[in-house]
């Protein structure tokens, strides 16, 4: 028997990896956070002083980068080559430029590549852009997060205020309707909700109503 794959997609901020992790656990499967193999290739680039703008470029870091997961609480350990990372990925530079790297055809088929093969280990969760349409098409459940973009800003701004990071929420919105964008539009494998997808509108629920809802859609399938 296959193993079973649960898809979390959605936009910026939608809670699609606060809610994926607590699947993962209460599930016992593995959890994978996508967006973070995609942050690590940026943060790569950017240490590289790479133009990100240069596709070739980018493209030719690949095989110098390996990506790795831990175990951590509350969040995923994020390894760069075995350096720690998992803090630096999440940086505001990181986060503006992530878009426009993740968008290039090499880097998507190699994170593609490597969340399958971390998928077939068995039962798995995982959060992204392009789960349900493209990296696990045959998913037994597919559930496509969003949250108005107000309400998404927020939840982004409380996070970082507790982290201590320095944003405002004004151009919290901005950046998460220009990453929405660009990840919509991109040529391949854009953000866009499979059509074997359950959506799920996540404004003004708790953590625990969306879990709640989450499961029932679980237990139809
Ligand atoms: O957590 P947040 O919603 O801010 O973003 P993320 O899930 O960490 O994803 C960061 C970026 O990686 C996205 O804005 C996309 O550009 C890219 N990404 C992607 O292209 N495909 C995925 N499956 C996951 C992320
Ligand atoms: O992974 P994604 O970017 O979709 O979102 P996230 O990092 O899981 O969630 C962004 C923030 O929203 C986190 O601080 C969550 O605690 C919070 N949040 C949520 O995920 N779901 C709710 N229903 C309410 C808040």
């Amino acid at each position: 028997m296959n193993p079973i794959q649960i898809a979390i997609d959605g936009p910026a901020s939608a809670g699609k990896s606060t809610i994926a992790k607590i699947l993962a656990t209460d599930l016992n499967f593995i959890y994978v956070d996508t967006g973070a193999m995609y942050r690590v290739v940026t943060l790569a680039a950017m240490r590289e002083d790479l133009a990100l703008q240069d596709e070739a470029a980018v493209t030719a870091l690949l095989p110098n980068i390996n990506i790795s997961f831990k175990p951590g609480n509350p969040v995923q350990r994020v390894f760069l080559n075995n350096e720690e990372v998992t803090d630096e990925i999440r940086s505001v530079e990181v986060t503006a430029n992530v878009s426009t790297v993740s968008a290039y055809a090499a880097v998507r088929q190699a994170m593609t590549d490597l969340q399958r093969e971390i998928a077939a280990a068995g039962g798995v969760v995982m959060d992204g852009r392009d789960i349900g349409t493209t990296v696990l098409p045959n998913a037994a459940v597919k559930i496509f997060l969003i949250a108005s973009v107000h309400e998404r800003a927020v939840r982004r701004f409380k996070e970082n205020q507790a982290k201590g990071m320095d944003t405002t929420l004004d151009d919290l919105e901005v950046a998460i309707e220009k990453r929405d964008y660009l990840d919509s539009h991109r040529e391949i494998s854009p953000l866009k909700k499979a059509s074997d997808a359950v959506e799920l509108d996540t404004t003004g629920l708790s953590i625990e109503e969306v879990v709640n809802k989450v499961k029932a859609i679980i237990e139809t399938k």
